[in-house]
């Protein structure tokens, strides 16, 4: 099998295991988690919750990376003990919210690195932003994200307008990004102009139904994105 014939197949199951995943998803029971998922604003709703476990346990991704870390990770981690080696490297802006994640996560950290990153501003792309700086040495895995979820910067802290360009620095042809909170006014734009610059380069899934808007971003052409994604010196 040749490196492209590889990378094609990789982006043929992602396509297959996203919209395979997101039938699946209404099943999936997270009554595991110490408390019932609620839709406060900050934390991933229940619907996406859903389809985080089903696409870990369809994907089987060696390693997911999280920007913004919750009970979402939770819900990552535990799908990941089902089997399969997924490892996860959730990233955290607040010292508070990286202590809470741990408690939320508790016996299923074996397969979470979670590290508080500071946020700082970045242009990435052309565009000026807040950025996680994160220690690279601290992932759970120096192997590409399968999986990547975009769920922070909050919207006070600068939101996830300029958040594309890092995820990209983590993913391969064949990976998959959800954004969280894809029809909020300031992501939508992003997500457009994003289509524009990525071209054939990506996938853009936009499934319905899903409370606060969802986007999945699947990479078809990595080395050619992130070249156009990546700020000229960096
Ligand atoms: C959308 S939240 C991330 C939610 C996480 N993925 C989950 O499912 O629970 C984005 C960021 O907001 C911050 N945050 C979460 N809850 C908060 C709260 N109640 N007050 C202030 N900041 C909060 C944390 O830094 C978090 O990473």
């Amino acid at each position: 099998m040749t490196a492209s014939s590889t990378a094609v197949d990789r982006v043929t199951r992602a396509r297959e295991t996203l919209f395979q995943a997101i039938e699946e998803s209404a099943a999936v029971d997270l009554s595991f988690l110490q408390r019932a998922p609620v839709e406060n604003g900050w934390e991933a709703p229940p619907d996406l919750l859903r389809l985080l476990y089903a696409l870990v346990t369809e994907l089987r991704p060696r390693h997911v990376v999280e920007f913004g870390s919750g009970v979402s990770t939770a819900v990552l981690a535990r799908a990941a003990r089902k089997g399969g080696g997924t490892v996860i490297s959730s990233i955290e802006s607040d010292p508070k919210f990286t202590g809470a994640t741990f408690e939320l996560v508790g016996d299923d950290s074996v397969v979470v690195a979670l590290q508080c990153a500071p946020l700082v501003a970045r242009v990435r792309n052309g565009c000026l932003g807040p950025s996680y700086l994160v220690d690279r040495s601290l992932l759970a895995s120096t192997a590409p994200a399968d999986l990547v979820f975009i769920d922070g910067p909050p919207e006070v802290l600068g939101g996830r307008r300029t958040m594309l360009p890092q995820a990209l620095e983590y993913a391969q042809c064949g990976s998959i990004v959800l954004f969280d909170d894809a029809d909020r006014d300031g992501e939508r734009g992003a997500l457009t102009s994003w289509e524009q610059i990525l071209g054939n380069a990506a996938e853009l899934h936009r499934p319905r139904g899903f409370v606060r808007g969802l986007a999945a971003l699947i990479l078809v052409a990595p080395t050619k994105a992130q070249i156009r994604m990546s700020p000229k010196g960096t």
